[in-house]
């Protein structure tokens, strides 16, 4: 099976590459060697969690066997709940109890959850570690493990301690899917549909053409599904590295109604790609209003999100309470709630709503 390769170019920053394709764990080591051969490591340490260490640990160590350094391993507890500061102490304490020095090497083997908290981990023990990402979930793979977003989230809010660091090296062995389960599988096919709307034309229907295939994990069209996502993440990162441009909002499509469904159905209640898709469908029919999106666009959008088992969601609630949400957002908390709007697709809008106009809407999606 082929594997392929993004290069990851961002100005200030070393170049890296995503390597996608079946089986690639097993030649980890061979491929980073030249990576690493500036500072070669004293240590690696693997961080994964307690679902992913049974699949998915030993295969990594021997794939890793060919730096011929010595490797540990720490398993978190599987689950959003670890990515907080009680867990990270302990890694951190466990990564001086190992003596890990400044020339050791952090591996993110598992999904979003431990390649934020061991990217942060990383990017803070002794100031600073080298950190690869091997990414276990098709969320992880198209979107988390590229970038440089690393973190943990706080009482008062997800993701809100954290730092950018980019991965030295990222490795999509796209065999480990195979035990995703529908939900996670969904849950990423919602980042790629994302993806594709903002990107291109081009991606787009392609994506639209391929949908049924992704939906049955078909290998080719997995592996060029996870390709575009990460050649379109990192066009937007290398514009906008930290988030200060005003171009990597754009990957905050369908995040607004999103985040705000997440949290008034209660955390896990939905997962994160299918509150995302009906926000995607939300923003789709707000464009019409606001940005000129044509009926089209929603039309195709809707079919497409419901043949990649993100259907419409059997949740509402009172627009008061929705906008209320959204205004709790970290994202808006300095004014008015912002949507990424697609004028078309790959051509998107950042645009500050009003309430009113929010509320109105609201109404019309859910029916009140
Ligand atoms: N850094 C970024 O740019 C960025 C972007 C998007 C999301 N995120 C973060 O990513 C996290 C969500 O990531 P996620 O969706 O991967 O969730 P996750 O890491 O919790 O993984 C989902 C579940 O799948 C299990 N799992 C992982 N790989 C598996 C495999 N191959 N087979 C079977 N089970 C497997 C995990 O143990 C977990 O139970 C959130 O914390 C979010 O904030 C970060």
């Amino acid at each position: 099976m082929a594997a392929t390769r993004v290069v990851v170019d961002i100005p200030g920053e070393r170049p890296y590459d995503v390597r996608i394709g079946e089986g690639i764990l097993a030649d980890l080591g061979t491929k980073l060697a030249p990576v690493l051969e500036a500072q070669p490591p004293s240590r690696i340490l693997i961080i994964t969690d307690s679902n992913v260490a049974p699949l998915y640990l030993d295969a990594c160590k021997q794939g890793l066997a060919a730096l011929g350094c010595p490797i540990s391993d720490i398993t978190l507890p599987a689950g959003e709940e670890a990515k907080c500061i009680d867990v990270l102490a302990e890694v951190w304490n466990a990564m001086a109890a190992l003596g890990l020095a400044r020339d050791s090497v952090v591996v993110a083997l598992g999904g979003g959850v431990v390649g934020d908290l061991a990217g942060f981990a990383g990017a803070t023990f002794m100031r600073g570690l080298r950190v690869v990402q091997v990414p276990t979930t098709l969320l992880s793979m198209v979107d988390s493990s590229v970038g440089g977003k690393t973190g943990i989230n706080l009482e008062a809010g997800k993701n809100l301690v954290g730092s950018f660091l980019q991965p030295s090296y990222v490795c999509a062995s796209t065999d480990v899917l195979a035990t995703l389960d529908v939900r996670e599988w969904a849950c990423g096919c919602a980042e790629i549909a994302k993806a594709s709307v903002i990107d291109s034309d081009d991606f787009f229907f392609w994506l639209v053409e391929n949908a049924s295939l992704l939906a049955e994990r078909n290998p080719d069209v997995v592996l060029e599904a996870i390709a575009r996502s990460v050649v379109f993440k990192a066009n937007v990162v290398a514009q906008d590295k930290t988030e200060s441009r005003g171009v990597r909002e754009c990957l905050n499509y369908g995040h607004t109604l999103g985040h705000a469904i997440e949290a008034l159905a209660g955390y896990g209640t939905y997962s994160h790609g299918a509150a995302v898709a009906e926000g995607m469908r939300f923003a789709a029919r707000l464009g019409q209003t606001l940005a000129g999106t044509p009926l089209e666009l929603v039309e195709a959008q809707d079919a497409l999100l419901d043949e990649l088992g993100l259907p419409v969601l059997d949740w509402s609630a009172p627009a008061e309470d929705i906008l209320a949400a959204m205004k709790r957002d970290k994202k808006n908390r300095q004014g008015a709630v912002r949507f990424v709007l697609p004028a078309d697709v790959g051509q998107w809008e950042l645009t500050a709503v009003d309430d009113e106009t929010i509320l109105e809407h609201l109404r019309l999606y859910f029916g009140e």
